[in-house]
């Protein structure tokens, strides 16, 4: 089963043993050893086995394992799937997705290895990454195109090189794209989740970037180094404060609602139904993630 609670995804070359057995001293929501960019071409081989070898191992640890394969524009995409598809993994995760044709190609290559190797039809998620100016454009219906998809990784990097514009700390540069695949996303009832904060010794630097994230609509981010799982698991929690205020809310509104009115004030805001709702969803969340 996939939790709703994705808040943390710490990648993991694929060719590094060390790192893969680092990786399971640290706590992230969802393992994603990777097969793609952080491996270079003439290791793609040695890092779909040194993954395969190492998944038991991870999926003992109880997390979430969503190994990343290598893009369908490389023609080991077929194979790395075949090489992973079993008991261990809770998904794939496939970068450079463009179209809905390629989520159907994906979605079938998996139906198949299902069958063929006795799993549970349906059993494999997959968490598709929108990192090309066409697939933000066609992000809602690449995200609706399969029943697998539980969550989708928006890429920044492959987005700016697909855009033919250099990268920069200016939040405003991806601004539409970010927001566009918020919307997508939530519409579809995918995860939306964050692309990596590479400066991964910037802990203050990820938190506001985090946060952002977070105030956009992702539900969680990629990590690229352990150091960074924590700030990520916080910023995607609801905090102390908020929880001590929806708490107010709620208790605001059923006084007002005792004394027949349906809208109150608290703080000097008006507090009605939606505040109500949003303030009962975030202590809901809470509960789960201390559950
Ligand atoms: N997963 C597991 N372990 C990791 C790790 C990761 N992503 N990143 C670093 N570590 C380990 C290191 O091996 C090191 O272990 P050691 O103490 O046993 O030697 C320890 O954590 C501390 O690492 P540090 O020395 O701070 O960093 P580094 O210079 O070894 O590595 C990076 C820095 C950026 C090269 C490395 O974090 C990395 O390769 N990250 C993944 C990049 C990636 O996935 N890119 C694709 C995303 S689009
Ligand atoms: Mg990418």
């Amino acid at each position: 089963m996939i939790p709703s609670i994705v808040r943390s995804l710490l990648f993991i070359p694929g060719n590094r043993p060390n790192m893969l057995d680092k990786a399971l001293g640290v706590a992230p929501d969802v393992y994603v050893p990777d097969l793609e960019d952080s491996v270079p071409d003439n290791e793609k081989d040695n890092a779909r086995k040194v993954v395969t070898e190492h998944l038991e191992k991870l999926h003992r640890s109880q997390r979430m394992v969503v190994p990343r394969i290598n893009a369908l524009e490389t023609d080991l995409a077929e194979e790395d799937l075949i090489a992973l598809m079993g008991l261990h993994i809770h998904g794939i995760s496939i970068g450079k997705i463009r179209s809905v044709e390629d989520i159907r190609v994906v979605d079938d290559l998996v139906t198949q290895l299902e069958i063929a190797k006795g799993l549970r039809s349906g059993a494999i998620k997959l968490f598709p990454w929108i990192e090309t100016a066409l697939s933000i454009v066609h992000c809602y219906d690449i995200l609706t195109a399969s029943a697998r998809i539980v969550g989708a990784g928006f890429g920044a990097e492959d987005l700016t090189h697909d855009m033919d514009i250099e990268r920069s700390d200016d939040p405003l540069q991806l601004a539409y794209a970010r927001s566009a695949f918020c919307f997508a996303a939530r519409a579809a009832g995918v995860l939306a989740l964050d692309t990596p904060y590479f400066h991964f010794k910037d802990p203050a630097g990820l938190e506001q970037d985090a946060l952002n994230a977070k105030r956009l609509g992702f539900k969680g981010k990629f990590a690229i180094h352990p150091s960074q799982i924590e700030t990520i698991n916080v910023c995607f929690a609801p905090s102390a404060d908020e929880i001590d205020y929806a708490k107010r809310v709620v208790a605001a509104y059923k006084e007002a609602e005792r004394n027949g009115r349906g809208s109150t004030s608290l703080d000097g805001k008006v507090i009605d139904v939606p505040v109500v709702k949003r303030a009962r969803a975030l202590l809901a969340l809470a509960e789960t993630m201390s559950s």
